[in-house]
């Protein structure tokens, strides 16, 4: 039972803030059976400090189990030895409409996963767009409405901003990130309404770290979303934006308790899941999430 306290509280935000809407999702995971840290490309690599891959899987396996009650649709790609960082599979590709733009990785530890990665979207369905530019896929871009939000400064190029641009044909809308703790656009900013809605573009709700990007990007996300949430640095710093969203329901990190209380504020249903191991890597809840949109 809540305090009292705490009930009230519940009663009034939820009372003013909007009903969200939950939207059926289809995410591919990797489970993390070959994951270690066996070198360092984040700065959050540390190859000295052990790594328990059974509890990274038990960890993984929640934030699995907890899609599926949810009702959504999840599917797995077969782990590869060898490539340990294979279980972020939000950098195997950014697809819509059926259409999977490959990832071209930026370290030689990770190319061979984007390969691996198209080979699955062929399998499955997917039309795939062999890449020619370096990007990570949706760990630098981000739907967001009808405009895709593109990270650069680490590991995506610009270049790959505009093969994107060309191969979707939608608003591109380029984001430099500037402190190499965010190193993917997907740890400095989560994107809540992902969705456009039926018959017209849609301004979807983001939330962000606003000195993870330099000023110009400052500028732009506050003229092109003054409603997004900001989150405080020690949210951010805690890979609190790492999180995933199906309209209503948010995945978030335990630690993120600033962003929680900005989620209910807004009526969202926060999750808390912690992915303390898969940290070691630089990697969070939206990292083991890519979506597949058909
Ligand atoms: N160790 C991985 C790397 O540095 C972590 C990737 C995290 N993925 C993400 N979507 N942010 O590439």
């Amino acid at each position: 039972m809540p305090t009292p306290t705490t009930a009230t509280e519940t009663r009034i935000t939820s009372a003013s803030a909007p009903e969200r809407i939950q939207q059926h999702r289809r995410y591919l995971m990797c489970r993390p059976e070959h994951f270690t840290v066996s070198y360092t490309i984040n700065p959050w690599m540390e190859p000295a400090n052990p790594t328990d891959t059974a509890k990274a899987v038990r960890q993984w396996q929640t934030l699995y189990d907890l899609y599926v009650s949810l009702g959504h649709e999840v599917h797995l790609i077969d782990p590869i030895p060898g490539l340990p960082d294979m279980v972020y599979t939000a950098n195997g590709g950014f697809l819509i409409d059926g259409t999977a733009y490959g990832a071209r990785f930026r370290y030689e530890q990770r190319m061979p996963e984007g390969p691996a990665f198209m080979d699955w979207f062929r399998a499955n369905g997917f039309e795939v767009a062999e890449p020619l530019e370096t990007n990570e896929g949706e760990g630098d871009f981000l739907l967001a409405g009808d405009v895709i939000l593109a990270g650069t400064g680490f590991r995506s190029t610009d270049a790959s901003h505009r093969e994107l641009r060309e191969l979707f044909g939608r608003e591109v809308l380029s984001l430099t990130l500037i402190d190499p703790r965010f190193y993917h656009l997907d740890t400095a900013l989560s994107v809540l309404d992902p969705v456009q809605g039926p018959g017209g573009v849609e301004r979807a709700n983001i939330a962000y770290l606003p000195h993870a990007f330099d000023e110009r990007s400052q500028q732009l996300l506050a003229e092109r979303f003054p409603d997004a949430i900001q989150v405080s640095d020690a949210d951010g710093a805690v890979f609190g934006l790492n999180s995933a969203s199906d309209g209503r329901n948010v995945i978030i990190s335990p630690r993120a308790t600033g962003f929680e209380a900005q989620l209910r504020e807004r009526g969202y249903v926060p999750h808390l899941v912690d992915l303390s191991e898969l940290l070691l890597g630089g990697g969070g809840i939206k990292c083991c999430t890519l979506e597949l949109r058909r």
